[in-house]
This record gives structure tokens, C-alpha cells and sequence, in this order.
């Protein structure tokens, strides 16, 4: 039966939540605003276009990962599941699973409404066979899948290796609500960024186009558009660099001069070089990770990597340990 009809279910967070958010995350000290604000459309357009930079290797060595074992991958997981993506973006790199895997549906959650709408539109049309949702939500909030799945395995798609976006401690967190989500015969496929040389890390959140620059400073205008902020224009520049003792890559905005911010006649003021903390991006060991995954309950079934280590694409069951 051909079904090219999108079912989308509308849990967005709403407007007042990224003022909240904005106004408590620069009360704060040091200043930090979630990433997740990062995706409005144009965040989300910026996001494919870092992926096309020849510094950022995380998206060309998953995607070639995914194409090169998506038959492995798909008879380790088996016949008949839903594909449930967190953050599913353009729903590029599960288009390259569809062929082998099969699944009976798809669902898309992403926090970028219209990307998402338009992302899951496209593979409706080009794959008339699957049933596929689109769930525009905050995916750290508890989510379920539909009840009409219940014979068919669930299985949680994490590419992109965004859960580096998370602390250790809060990445436990959020994997046992995978967990929780596609239950006690549930699987999680996740791509995790593995450690490797600094000058590897720093190059690709600094590309020579300045596009991860954009991206940072696209925040700024969300602020300013939707929020009404009030700030000089160049008063912030874009910073990412690796965190070695902490194991991470992190993103600021950094205050260019001495400067203020204004929402809603409450004013931030910043002195030069003072920063908003944008984003950490966490990179792991192999085992670093599988010590993670095992706290969340989950088991390592199967781990591929390239040739040189540079990202990991890794298949976790949960764990039926007592
Ligand atoms: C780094 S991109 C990865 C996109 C795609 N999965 C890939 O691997 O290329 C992160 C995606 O997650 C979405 N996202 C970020 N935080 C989110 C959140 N808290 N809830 C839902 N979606 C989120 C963004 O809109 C974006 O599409």
C-alpha cells in the first residue's frame, strides 16, 4: 500500500521556554545557553553546511561508516522495526539504512519544526513503503512510541554524535530514557566521536570558511529576532577549541569589546574577551564510552570505526543484567 502522507505530531517547546532559558542561562556565571537553540531553519541549514567542509571529518567518515556496513547493521538489528531518530536533521544518514534495514516506520524528532516538516515530506515521497512521523519535540523530554508498534522492534537512531552535547553524567541520563523508550528488546545505534589529535579537533570546529562561525553567531540573531535582544552588531565572535582535561571541544560567544545585551530592559554586561558558553562537544575513547553506555544499561553489541579511528558507529542492546 503506498502511503506518502507525513504523521506529524506537534510537542514543540514553546516560545516562552527559549526566553526562559536565554534570560536564566546569562544570569548564570559562567553565561551558557543549550545548544538545542541553535536550530531554528537557518541554524539547521548552517548545521548541513558545516557538514560539507573538508576540515569537518565527524559527517563524511559516518556517513561512509553507515554505507559501508548498513547491510551488517541491518542483520545484526533484524526484519521489522521502527527507526526512532533523535535530532533527525535532513534524515540524511537513515535514508542510507532504509535500503538494507527495511523498517516498517520511521520517526523523525527534531526540535527544528520547518526542517523537519520538510525533511520528512521529501522521504515520504521517495519511500512510498514506509510509514513515516515526523515529531517536532524537545527530545530530552520523555517520549513514546506509538502503540500500533508494539510487535515491531524499536530501535533509536543517534548519528551525528550529538550525544557529545551532554556531560558524561547527563549523557547517562538521557540514554536511560532511550533505553526506557524502546524497552527490554530495544537496540540504540548511536555515532560517537572518538579522541584523537587536537589539531584535528580544533581545525574542524574552525573552518577556514567561517561557516562553524556562522552557525555560533546565528544564535545572536535568533535572540535578536525572536526575543527583541538588543546588542551591538560585532560585539561577539565566534571561539571553539579542545578542552583536553576535560575531554571536550568547547563553543563560545566572546565579547569583542566591552559591551551590554539587553532582553526585555534587563542588561547583561560583558567586559572584552568575556564569554556566553554555547556548546561542549564531548569525544570519547572506546572504552570511555562503553564504561558510559553500561551506566545507561546498555551493552556494546558491535562497534565500527574507519581506518584511522577517527568516529565510531556503535550498536548498544539494553542490557538485561539484574
Ligand atoms: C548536530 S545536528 C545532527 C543532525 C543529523 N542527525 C545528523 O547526524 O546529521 C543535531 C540535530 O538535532 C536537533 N536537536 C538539537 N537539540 C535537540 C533537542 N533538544 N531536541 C530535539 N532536536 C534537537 C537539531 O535541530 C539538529 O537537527
Amino acid at each position: 500500500m503506498k502511503n506518502t502522507d507525513v504523521k506529524f505530531h506537534d510537542l514543540a517547546p514553546q516560545a516562552n521556554d527559549f526566553h526562559a532559558d536565554v534570560i536564566k542561562g546569562l544570569s548564570n556565571q559562567p553565561r551558557m545557553i543549550p545548544p538545542k537553540y541553535f536550530y531554528d531553519k537557518r541554524g539547521s541549514e548552517l548545521f548541513d553546511a558545516i557538514c560539507e567542509q573538508q576540515e569537518y571529518y565527524p559527517t563524511r567518515t559516518e556517513i561512509s561508516l553507515l554505507q559501508y556496513y548498513a547491510r551488517e547493521i541491518a542483520e545484526r538489528i533484524g526484519p521489522d522495526c521502527i527507526l526512532v531518530e533523535l535530532g533527525s536533521g535532513a534524515s540524511e544518514k537513515a535514508r542510507l539504512l532504509f535500503d538494507a534495514l527495511k523498517p516498517t516506520g520511521y520517526m523523525g524528532i527534531d526540535i527544528s519544526k520547518e526542517f523537519l516538516l520538510d525533511a520528512t515530506k521529501k522521504l515520504s515521497r521517495d519511500y512510498p513503503w514506509l510509514e513515516v512521523h515526523a515529531v517536532c519535540a524537545d527530545f530530552s523530554q520523555v517520549l513514546e512510541i506509538p502503540k500500533h508498534y508494539q510487535e515491531q522492534q524499536h530501535i533509536a537512531f543517534y548519528p551525528g554524535s550529538s550525544i557529545g552535547n551532554f556531560d558524561p553524567d547527563e549523557a547517562v541520563i538521557f540514554m536511560e530514557q532511550i533505553a526506557e523508550m524502546v524497552g527490554p528488546e530495544g537496540k540504540l545505534l548511536i555515532g560517537v566521536d572518538l579522541k584523537k589529535d587536537e589539531d584535528i579537533l580544533n581545525a574542524a570546529y574552525n573552518d577556514a570558511a567561517g561557516i562553524t562561525a556562522e552557525f555560533n553567531l546565528n544564535l545572536l540573531d535568533r535572540l535578536r529576532n525572536e526575543l527583541g535582544a538588543e546588542f551591538e552588531d560585532g560585539a561577539f565572535m565566534h571561539e571553539a577549541f579542545y578542552n583536553g582535561s576535560d575531554g571536550r571541544i568547547e563553543m563560545h560567544l566572546v565579547s569583542t569589546k566591552n559591551t551590554a545585551l539587553t532582553i526585555d530592559g534587563k542588561t547583561f554586561r560583558f567586559h572584552l574577551g568575556d564569554s556566553i558558553h554555547t556548546e561542549n562537544t564531548y569525544k570519547y575513547s572506546l572504552d570511555e564510552f562503553e564504561a558510559l553506555a553500561r551506566r545507561a544499561g546498555f551493552d556494546v553489541e558491535q562497534v565500527w570505526t574507519d581506518r584511522k579511528d577517527l568516529f565510531s558507529v556503535q550498536l548498544l542492546a539494553v542490557s538485561n543484567r539484574p
